[in-house]
């Protein structure tokens, strides 16, 4: 068969993802397969399993990632991969992450039946760890192999229940041993949901995004002063909740306030003892600034920053910021992000350009080498939420425009 003319199989992508939301399936339609549960090592052993049923030579790293390898007529060439996480968000979406790992599936499978010969190997990855939701920060896997965040510093990363990211990647039985270091690849591709309302506004079928927006992670942590609510006067309290609640407002208003294009969101609190008679004494919350312009970004830190200190002053509550994580905007390869355009059109598919405002591994990718991505819409712009949904010729859609990008990339000489 002529290779233009291949085509994935739309139903068994669709069986395949089906299957896959089985696992940690919510009551209300989504999945919580939280980083390094039970539910993500069930996911991972299915996925081994089907990639050992097409040959693959599969390994995993000694961050967990799983990488399956599909031989070329020239092993010496670099390969080209794609993939994406099976992890995801608690009562998360059946979409997110998986979509990528699942399509890129589809496309080893497609080439596997077809007995496809490509010049390079091909490659499908599943990362650790792409949420953070868990095990803060996001993409530690990626980031890792990347080199650009600490092994031994992303093992002792602690969840709320004071268990460990390397102990849990051991109890799961995911522990590698191949070291988790870069190699040198041709390219890397990443299908994705698009998480957002514009696909489906502008009535588009795949997403090109140019990049990723920059993403910077921080924690603050306040020290109040217990008490009995009722004998202690309003005046003179360290109320460490009403310190936070200041600065959550400061978090809110600073995209308007630094006049630029940029989202900043406090998305996780703790607050103790948590009773509703006793003055808080201890509040642990997030602070989550993305924007395409990385210096704005940093400047609307600083700003936070004062603004912070003097709420802490305000109400007698000493502060402690940390910096957890910062990654760059991203811009992706030009020439693979022409492919993209190129194969969307080739198949009778409308395309429209973007910017990824969610993160990806691909961010760290792209720091190595070329990486680009491919989006599908999202029904009602919704996600990391349980009724995140797309549409499934959608899904196929989008892995056939991945196929095809592989196919390009694999057999470039
Ligand atoms: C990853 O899911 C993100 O936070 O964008
Ligand atoms: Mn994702
Ligand atoms: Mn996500």
């Amino acid at each position: 068969m002529e290779i233009s003319g291949l085509r994935v199989n739309g139903k068994r992508l669709q069986e395949s993802l089906e299957e896959m939301a089985k696992i940690g399936a919510t009551p209300a339609g989504g999945v919580q397969r939280l980083t390094l549960s039970d539910e993500d090592k069930q996911a991972r052993d299915l996925f081994v399993k089907w990639l050992k049923e097409i040959d693959l030579d599969v390994t995993i790293d000694e961050m967990g990632s799983i990488f399956g390898r599909r031989p070329g007529k020239n092993n010496d060439l670099p390969p080209v991969f794609s993939g994406s996480h099976i992890d995801s968000q608690p009562k998360g979406g059946r979409f997110d992450g998986i979509l990528g790992v699942m399509g890129a599936l589809e496309v080893m499978r497609t080439l596997h039946e077809n007995e496809v010969e490509t010049e390079r190997p091909v490659m499908i990855v599943d990362w650790t760890n792409e949420e953070g939701s868990r095990f803060a920060p996001a993409m530690v896997a990626s980031g890792v192999w990347a080199g650009k965040l600490d092994r031994d510093w992303a093992y002792s990363r602690t969840d709320r229940n004071g268990k460990v990211f390397g102990e849990e990647l051991e109890r799961i039985g995911y522990k590698g041993t191949v070291p988790a270091k870069a190699w040198p690849f041709h390219a890397y591709y990443e299908l994705h949901i698009e998480q957002g309302p514009i696909l489906e506004g502008e009535g588009k079928t795949i997403g090109i995004p140019k990049g990723i927006l920059c993403l910077h992670w921080y924690d603050i942590y306040l020290e109040g002063k217990a008490n009995q609510v009722g004998p202690t006067p309003m005046e003179g309290r360290n109320d460490a909740l009403v310190a936070a609640a200041e600065m959550i407002l400061a978090v809110q208003s600073v995209p308007a306030r630094m006049g630029g294009n940029m989202v900043a969101t406090v998305g996780e609190i703790q607050n103790y003892p948590n009773s509703r008679n006793i003055i808080p004494d201890g509040v642990h919350f997030t602070v989550d600034i993305r924007s395409w312009d990385d210096d704005l970004a940093l400047r609307a830190w600083e700003q936070l920053k004062i603004d912070f200190q003097a709420a802490a002053d305000r109400n007698g509550c000493p502060m402690r910021l940390e910096e957890t994580w910062r990654v760059e905007h991203t811009p992706f390869a030009e020439k693979l992000v022409g492919f993209l355009a190129q194969k969307a059109e080739a198949l009778g598919y409308s395309s429209h350009p973007m910017v990824s405002g969610a993160g990806h591994d691909a961010s760290y990718m792209n720091m190595l080498g070329d990486a680009a991505m491919i989006f599908i819409p999202s029904i009602g712009g919704r996600s990391h939420v349980e009724v995140e949904n797309s549409r499934w010729e959608d899904c196929a859609a989008g892995a056939d425009v991945l196929l095809h990008c592989v196919l390009e990339s694999a057999n470039e000489v």
